[in-house]
């Protein structure tokens, strides 16, 4: 039964938007020091491996998703010797640090972009993407970047387009070329050297486009809203040849103990699978299973969702839970406060590897901002479509007590992004202090996840015809059986679970209600928003309920 399970199979991934974490020198970003502060926080937290958002030399047009020098720091960051102290500390207390890799795309101040613009004779001429312009001038085809606008800028001095899916800062470079796919593996060698744990990497489904160039169909399911969506990106990403390159880096990561890499995929089920590669072939250990995030919130679609996953999975890959990061509205915005603890148990109770975004363990929320402190490009380029798409407001400061910039930065420091109104009760001190806090309940479902094997890798089953608006599933391992059940709705739901699960307790609920007495399952009731844990007894036939 025990067969032994790597650590990003275990551990949860807690994501750290370095620029909003913890300032440490008065200019009003998050950098390592302020991480290295709050590491004993992490710790608390019982997370295991902590994500780093960029942290890479950077003009910042799309906060260090633009890299102008893959293996160095950003000054604003630190040094190269702060990272090291920060990988040694959390290394210390048994942590694991995986950096961001951002391979599609460079920024335009990339020494290689520099030198590849000079003009269509260099060393790197061809590094990135450029095309003539259409035979009748104008842009070389239809393709859109995701954040407005063409996926083509000219360059006056090529007389060339290149192509850029993003910011115009961020040019694509061309991995149809091996020397920059070498140049790519240099990269993730210098920080392997360095001790890193694993990458997330970012849009590795994109990494090459069709080689004709071709023009991409329009959707025909276009809601006229966002126009990045009225195309069908059938020629920009997801091409088959992609899993070429991921199994190569797949290879180097396996040449190395214990390293992992978690791919940012969004693609429905059967392509979203295709990225864990084969037994013989790997690729991702996880490619992201963003798929909750756009789920409604819902006990029937949720739980429609999960089996639908589960069953998807090849044999051999692990599942992987995410509900919030850097790029989508805070999950307590999105589900609601009350919901946001019912969330949060779904999320560290699935089987697989739970991603957490920093600030969601004290119920952050989206913070509305004025035009004039937004600094996301998507927002500031599409402003019609801002309030849905603009990612500022899940990016501001880490709310760490109730001072004036909310410990995020000392008192009269101006933080990149403003703090949320809302710091003075939600922040970390006033919710360690409060044992009904979402904090405390944070740190106490994950507590049990740690010391529950059931919970952390064992199997998945869900529960038919429990009650409406409920969903239940059992998590087991050997004779430990658990019995997740969440409550989606805002009233009193009395469950019909199936008989003979006998007497049961709860280890512990959303509430943080913790009855020393044991509860008969079969006469459960849950409160409005309640999800609860219990551990079941050996029922009279000694088994589990029928499958579902
Ligand atoms: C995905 C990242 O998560 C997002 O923040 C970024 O803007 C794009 N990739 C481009 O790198």
């Amino acid at each position: 039964m025990s067969r032994a399970y790597a650590w990003w199979q275990r551990e949860i991934i807690y994501q750290i938007y370095p620029r909003s974490f913890q300032d440490s020198n008065g200019d009003g970003v998050g950098d390592l020091r302020g991480i290295l502060s709050r590491v004993d926080y992490l710790t608390s937290l019982n997370v295991g491996a902590i994500w780093l958002s960029p942290i890479y030399p950077s003009p910042m047009h799309d906060f260090g998703y633009d890299v102008a020098d893959y293996c160095a720091i950003d000054p604003r960051f630190g040094t190269m010797a702060d990272f090291n102290e920060l990988l040694v500390e959390i290394h210390r207390r048994g942590m694991r640090l995986i950096v961001d890799l951002v391979p599609n795309h460079t920024s335009d101040e990339h020494p290689w972009f520099v030198e590849s613009r000079r003009d269509g004779d260099n060393a790197k001429s061809d590094w990135y993407i450029w095309r003539d312009p259409a035979p009748g001038g104008g842009l070389p085809n239809n393709w859109l970047s995701h954040f407005g606008g063409p996926a083509w800028t000219f360059d006056e001095r090529r007389g060339q387009y290149y192509m850029h899916q993003f910011a115009r800062q961020q040019p694509e470079l061309n991995y149809r070329n091996p020397e920059v796919f070498e140049a790519l593996l240099e990269v993730m060698r210098f920080w392997l050297d360095r001790g890193v744990d694993g990458f997330r990497v970012d849009v590795i489904s994109l990494l090459l486009k069709d080689p004709l160039f071709r023009d991409e169909p329009p959707n025909p399911a276009w809601d006229g809203v966002r126009q990045y969506a009225s195309l069908r990106h059938i020629h920009t990403g997801n091409l088959p040849e992609v899993h070429g390159l991921i199994r190569r880096m797949r290879a180097l990561l396996d040449s190395r103990d214990a390293r992992m890499m978690v791919g940012e995929v969004y693609l429905p089920n059967a392509e979203l699978m295709r990225f864990y590669g084969g037994p013989e072939a790997p690729e991702c250990h996880l490619p992201f299973n963003f798929q909750l995030i756009s789920t409604p919130w819902q006990a029937g679609e949720v739980r429609a969702k999960v089996d639908a996953y589960e069953a998807a999975l090849p044999p051999g890959a692990w599942p992987n839970w995410v509900l919030g990061n850097h790029d989508q509205h805070r999950l307590a915005t999105r589900v609601g406060l009350a919901q946001a603890r019912v969330a949060t148990m779904l999320l560290l109770t699935l089987r697989g590897t739970p991603t957490c975004y920093y600030g969601d363990e004290i119920g952050l929320r989206d913070v509305a901002l004025p035009r004039e402190c937004w600094r996301d490009p998507v927002a500031i380029n599409q402003p019609q479509i801002a309030h849905l798409l603009g990612r500022d407001p899940e990016r501001t400061p880490m709310q760490w007590d109730s001072s004036a910039n909310a410990g995020f930065a000392a008192a009269g420091v101006l933080p990149w992004l403003p703090v949320a109104g809302d710091h003075r009760t939600v922040n970390v001190a006033a919710e360690s202090a409060d044992p009904q806090s979402i904090l405390s309940f944070f740190r106490a479902l994950t507590a049990l996840r740690r010391s529950e094997p059931a919970l952390g890798v064992g199997a998945y089953r869900s529960i038919d015809a429990v009650a409406d608006d409920v969903y239940a599933y059992l998590r087991s391992d050997g004779e430990s059986r658990l019995l997740v059940v969440l409550n989606f709705a805002g009233g009193t739901r009395r469950l019909t679970l199936p008989r003979g699960l006998g007497d049961s307790r709860i280890l512990l609920s959303t509430t943080c209600r913790l009855p020393e007495e044991a509860v008969v399952v079969d006469r459960l009731q849950l409160g409005p928003d309640e999800g609860i844990v219990l551990r079941l007894a050996e029922g009279p036939s000694g088994g589990a309920p029928s499958p579902a």
